[in-house]
């Protein structure tokens, strides 16, 4: 069964709301700054802190989203047997509310998680600091979020898929294994949301990052260096090239100098079924750093 995961396409529009807002107030705290004086800053700033608006009401923009798609999956596996999909199966519980009775900060509400409730059938759960984070930024946005977009499959099949049929770890290195020709992907579920990483599988030069782009240098004697990008300034580039070697290259030195727009990964789907590649998907949000 496909566990959904979150879209947040909603809650990237709250946030970007809120942003716009600041934004738009800086603007006129410069403007105001060339002609009113310093009084009319501060009065702006309260007023920016003091009107938030509904988007602050609402929590969402305080959670990062790829802590609630994290999060979601945990909730999906964890709790959903007990609190259901919609989380208020248990009678007198509804944790998609936001707000609950036996706890009301977050590191209370971590604690609760932790802990378990003794003497009911809630049980205490063995979850790390990462983890706790993402159960509540989920509960606490559990209602805004529209669990429809991504379809997250299992972490464990993914794993098996990423080292075999997959060929991902062919390319890919995860937690010090693994080639460096390609981004490595140790952290990628921590710095990537599912839809990221999505389309990241299914249209590789589509949504291919500026910084991912592979380079071609040819060198004054004729030799041709493809590679990956590790750092750049106006005088010198580093790369990793085919050979995982690391290579630093004068510019002034180089014949020609490229950077490609075609991504060399293949799109997932040439080698994984939808199952897999919601299954690999759930794995790469499961790599969350070397913790
Ligand atoms: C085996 C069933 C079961 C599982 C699994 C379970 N819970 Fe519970 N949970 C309960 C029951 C029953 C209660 C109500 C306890 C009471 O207050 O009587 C509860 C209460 C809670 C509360 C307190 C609600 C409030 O308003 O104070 C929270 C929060 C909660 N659960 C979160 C979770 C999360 C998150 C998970 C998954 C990591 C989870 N539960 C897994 C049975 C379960
Ligand atoms: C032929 C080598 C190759 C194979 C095989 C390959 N990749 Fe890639 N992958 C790359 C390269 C190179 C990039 C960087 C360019 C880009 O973003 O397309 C990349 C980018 C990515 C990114 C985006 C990284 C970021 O920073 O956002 C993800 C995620 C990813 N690959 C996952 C996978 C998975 C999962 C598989 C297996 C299904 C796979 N790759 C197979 C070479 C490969």
């Amino acid at each position: 069964m496909p566990v959904p995961a979150s879209s947040g396409h909603r809650l990237l529009r709250i946030r970007n709301g809120l942003l716009m807002r600041i934004f738009i107030q800086r603007q006129r705290i410069r403007a105001r700054r060339s002609t009113l004086g310093g009084s009319a800053v501060v009065l702006a700033l309260l007023l920016t802190i003091g009107a938030p608006g509904a988007a602050a009401q609402d929590h969402a923009g305080q959670y990062e989203q790829a802590n609630i798609e994290f999060g979601a999956r945990l909730y999906s596996a964890n709790c959903v047997r007990c609190h259901g999909e919609g989380g208020a199966e248990i009678a007198g519980v509804d944790l998609s509310s936001g707000t609950f009775a036996r706890a009301e900060s977050d590191p209370e509400l971590m604690q609760l998680i932790r802990r378990g409730i003794q003497g009911t059938a809630m049980p205490p759960n063995d979850f790390s600091r990462t983890e706790l984070t993402g159960i509540v930024s989920y509960l606490r946005t559990m209602r805004d979020v529209d669990l429809s977009a991504v379809t997250l499959g299992d972490e464990t099949r993914g794993r098996g898929l990423f080292a075999g049929t997959g060929a991902c770890a062919s390319c890919h290195r995860v937690r010090g294994e693994g080639p460096r020709t390609a981004p490595d992907l140790t952290d990628i579920g921590a710095v990537r949301t599912a839809a990221d990483l999505q389309a990241s599988l299914l249209d590789p030069t589509g949504s291919m990052l500026p910084v991912n782009r592979p380079v071609r240098a040819v060198l004054a004697d004729g030799t041709v260096l493809n590679g990956r990008r590790l750092n750049e300034d106006t005088y010198t580039i580093q790369l990793i090239d085919d050979n995982e070697r690391l290579r630093s290259l004068d510019k002034a030195d180089l014949r020609e100098l490229a950077a490609a727009t075609t991504s060399p990964m293949p799109p997932a789907t040439d080698v994984l079924d939808e199952q897999g590649v919601a299954d690999v998907l759930a794995y790469l949000l499961s790599l969350k750093g070397l913790d």
